[in-house]
């Protein structure tokens, strides 16, 4: 199994503020889409509570959301 892992960051390292992502590039997103198209998205928690997660994790994307919650 493949495994890959995609991280959108700034010049100096920055890939969230404040439980978001702070810049709206779309050509990161057509990247993003296209680089897991057919695989399962395994994230955390926070992110798919997050301002982008109703995008990223769409109705229908095989994800795996991790969490030490029993319940969410
Ligand atoms: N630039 C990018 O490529 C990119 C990509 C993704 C996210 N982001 C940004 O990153 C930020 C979110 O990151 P984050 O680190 O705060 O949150 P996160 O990694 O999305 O989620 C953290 C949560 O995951 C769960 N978790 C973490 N490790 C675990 C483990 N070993 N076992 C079970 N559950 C575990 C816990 O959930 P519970 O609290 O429910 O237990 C934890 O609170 C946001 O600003 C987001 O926009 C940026």
């Amino acid at each position: 199994m493949e495994k890959i892992i995609v991280a959108a960051k700034s010049d100096n390292n920055v890939i969230g503020r404040n439980g978001d992502v702070p810049w709206h590039l779309p050509a990161d997103l057509a990247f993003f889409e296209h680089t897991i198209s057919d695989g399962w998205l395994l994230s955390g928690r926070r992110s798919y509570e997050s301002a982008q997660g109703d995008f990223i994790f769409q109705k229908g994307r095989k994800t795996i959301i991790i969490t030490r919650q029993k319940r969410l």
